[in-house]
């Protein structure tokens, strides 16, 4: 199959034919697919290009590309800041209104309604300094449930977004996090037991900024050249409101790309080098992006090389050079890219068709366009990027495997080891112990999948990928993730070391359609009860009912009752004092023999976690209680209403031993489908192919 010079009807076909690819057993990376769309033509103002307007839309078609400039997610400010007199630790306390409103995405059609958090998309954006702990309240007044995951922090499993912790309308939760991790760009969406997808979709998504000195002392592009750009997909329906059309639980690709909810903008750049954040946010779609000056006959230039420095977990150890960057859902990358020497130029982003399993549409080959002007106004941290960005430290050479199959069943139910998450008894799959290193293996068992896993709590490595691409990109190799893209055909390696907290956590697939139809699973980090944690510590049950959602009360909300719950939440010492280097070093100790020696006196005071936390007695209505929670994960939240031509799995047999991962893996039967679907971004051949034709 030569995609390159096809038709339009045919291509379109073709791609809706990637749904049943499993005939054609293509499995090496070819040129299948790569079609810039040979009626892309030049706008007669003068070398850049549209999309070609006749293509295929689910939407109504969208005209004004690139006529509206891409909108930036204001920083948000906290509204109380409380600071323990002993210690000077400081907690800052932000507030978040989760609410619908209306934005105009269509300017011929109504405004279309979204919900989201203060009423904004992307939701206002967090930039948080490694040290400085924060309390979030988000209340809901919109007509959705809400769950808040901080998508690549790790934060005690009370406040991780569990999917069957959230807020009803009319509802609020107080969420304490760390800031204790290394500079790096993470993100906080909605995490609602079947509803993740939908809800962040229609808005809930926004960033999440943590810097660290090491990283502000790089000289890196910053201020407004260091920009975050949230990719998106969506549907519109005839009247502008926001189409949720899942395709029976495959997925939602959408044929409106968005950057920052803004539909194909283009942005005003100095040519001068930008620090790129860049989210993929989409539910379904996965993107391959290049930066193509525009040129006066085609694709008349070849893409501008960029350096890679950052990826789910933060800096690199190293740049990497790259022309293009393939990301699927929920991973980030940060790129630092020179628009030097392109003066007066447009540079669009363009996103290779006929990734893994998108269906494409007619603009869907292209995202955002960048206005380069002619003068460089601030010169600041335009420098050469670094060649040593961070130490990361090599791999184990040796761990306990553990191996997780992403199948479909038959009844379409999208599923981890044959479990899903309506499975209330089953979903723990795994239990890591504390501080270990385990290698986990990912195999993508076919059903027509893409699987983008996300490991909650963990910080891991990218050891290997068989199958598919055969290859760990070198950008994914270069840091470390939370996101994996587990394309059809592969399986990946990754290893990490669970920790610093024991608790139970949720690892799930990032197509949210997948999720939310039940490929959302957990694990339980192992609480090493030797260490003296009696069984009444806080902190492992994610719906501990403690820091539960609670009513709107307006005495909650008074300057004093906040304090008295910030002072409440730093009495719990959730997060070891921010020492949370001190977790590492004990947990290493431990897993070393060293527990229990000589030094085991100071370093339990360096650990120790005080008891039961003190209660002011203004809060005594809250805290329910401080005897053991009931293991309440295990209680049934909502009954499973994930999309509704689907069936639920009969409960497995009755097994007498615990089940283990691995049990489950063999119980379940992994098609394995060929690898068809992924492709590079195109060769500068295949670029000039293109040109001469
Ligand atoms: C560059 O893009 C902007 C915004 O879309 C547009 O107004 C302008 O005409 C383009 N310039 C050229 C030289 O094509
Ligand atoms: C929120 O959750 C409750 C309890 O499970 C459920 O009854 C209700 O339908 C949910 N609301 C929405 C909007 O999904
Ligand atoms: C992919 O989907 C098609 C259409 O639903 C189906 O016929 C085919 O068997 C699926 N492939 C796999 C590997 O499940
Ligand atoms: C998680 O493991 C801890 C022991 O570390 C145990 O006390 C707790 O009950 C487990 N939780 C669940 C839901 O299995």
């Amino acid at each position: 199959m030569h995609c390159i010079g096809v038709g339009k009807a045919f291509l379109i076909s073709l791609l809706f034919a990637t749904l049943s690819y499993a005939e054609n057993g293509n499995s090496s990376p070819s040129t299948t697919g790569i079609a810039f769309d040979s009626n892309d033509t030049p706008s007669p103002t003068g070398g850049s290009f549209i999309p070609n307007p006749s293509g295929n839309w689910i939407s109504p078609p969208y005209r004004w590309f690139f006529q509206y400039p891409l909108p930036i997610a204001p920083i948000h400010t906290p509204t109380l800041t409380w600071t323990d007199a002993a210690s000077n630790a400081a907690i800052d306390f932000y507030e978040v209104e989760v609410k619908a409103f209306q934005k105009q995405i269509y300017p011929d059609l109504p405004a279309t309604e979204m919900v989201g958090y203060n009423g904004l998309a992307p939701g206002p954006m967090f930039v948080m300094q490694q040290g400085r702990e924060a309390v979030v309240r988000y209340t809901n007044n919109g007509p959705t449930n809400v769950s808040v995951h901080v998508h690549g922090q790790y934060d005690r499993a009370p406040f991780d977004g569990w999917a069957g912790d959230f807020a009803l309308p009319g509802q609020y939760k107080d969420y304490y996090y760390p800031n204790a991790q290394n500079a790096r760009t993470i993100w906080y969406h909605d995490h609602t037991e079947f509803h993740t997808g939908e809800n962040a979709y229609k808005g809930q998504e926004g960033f999440y900024l943590l810097r660290d000195s090491h990283e502000q002392s790089l000289g890196l592009p910053s201020g407004d050249h260091d920009v975050t750009l949230m990719f998106g997909s969506k549907t519109y329906n005839q009247d502008g409101s926001l189409n949720y059309d899942t395709n029976n639980g495959i997925g939602l690709w959408g044929d409106v790309i968005s950057v920052n909810a803004q539909p194909w903008p283009y942005f005003e750049v100095e040519p001068r080098k930008y620090r790129l954040r860049l989210l993929n946010g989409a539910i379904s779609r996965t993107f391959s992006l290049s930066f193509v000056p525009d040129g006066p006959s085609g694709f008349g230039k070849d893409p501008i090389e960029f350096d890679v420095i950052g990826s789910d977990s933060g800096l690199l150890s190293h740049p990497v050079r790259t022309d293009g960057l393939a990301f699927s859902m929920g991973e980030r990358y940060e790129i630092v890219i020179d628009f030097a020497g392109y003066e007066g130029q447009n540079i669009t982003v363009h996103n290779v068709r006929g990734m893994g399993e998108n269906i494409d549409y007619a603009a869907t080959d292209f995202c955002m366009r960048f206005v380069v002007g002619y003068t460089v106004v601030d010169d600041s941290n335009n420098g050469d990027v670094p060649q040593e960005l961070r130490y990361i430290p090599p791999p184990p050479d040796q761990s306990p495997s553990k191996e997780f199959a992403f199948t479909r069943t038959d009844d379409g139910e999208w599923v981890i080891n044959g479990v899903g998450w309506s499975d209330i008894e089953n979903r723990i799959l795994t239990r890591p112990e504390r501080g270990d290193d385990e290698i986990w293996t990912l195999t993508n068992g076919g059903g027509n999948g893409t699987h983008p896993v996300h490991i909650h709590l963990v910080d891991f490595q990218v050891l290997s990928r068989t199958g598919g691409r055969n290859e760990v990109l070198p950008y994914e190799s270069a840091g470390e993730k939370d996101v994996v893209w587990l394309a059809g055909g592969e399986t990946v390696q990754v290893v990490a070391r669970y920790a610093p907290w024991p608790g139970v956590y949720m690892f799930h697939c990032h197509n949210l359609v997948h999720e939310d139809n039940d490929m959302l699973v957990a694990f339980n980090v192992s609480q090493l009860a030797e260490w003296g944690y009696s069984e009444d510590t806080q902190f492992i049950d994610p719906m501990t009912p403690e820091f539960r959602p609670k009513d709107v009360n307006p005495d909650d909300y008074t300057t004093a009752a906040i304090m008295a719950k910030l002072a409440w939440f730093y009495s719990t010492n959730a997060y070891n004092r921010g020492n949370v280097e001190g977790v590492y070093s004990e947990l290493e100790a431990y897993s070393a023999g060293n527990y229990g020696q000589e030094s085991s006196t100071s370093s339990s005071q360096t650990f120790s976690n005080t008891a039961t936390p003190t209660t002011p007695t203004t809060l005594m209505t809250f805290v329910s209680s401080t005897t053991t929670p009931p293991e309440s994960v295990l209680s049934a939240t909502t009954p499973a209403p994930y999309t509704t031509s689907l069936t639920i799995l009969p409960p497995p047999p009755p097994t007498t031993t615990t089940t283990t991962a691995l049990d489950n893996y063999k119980s379940t039967s992994p098609q394995t489908t060929a690898y068809r679907g992924w492709q590079r971004p195109p060769t500068r051949n295949q670029r000039r192919n293109f040109n001469n034709r």
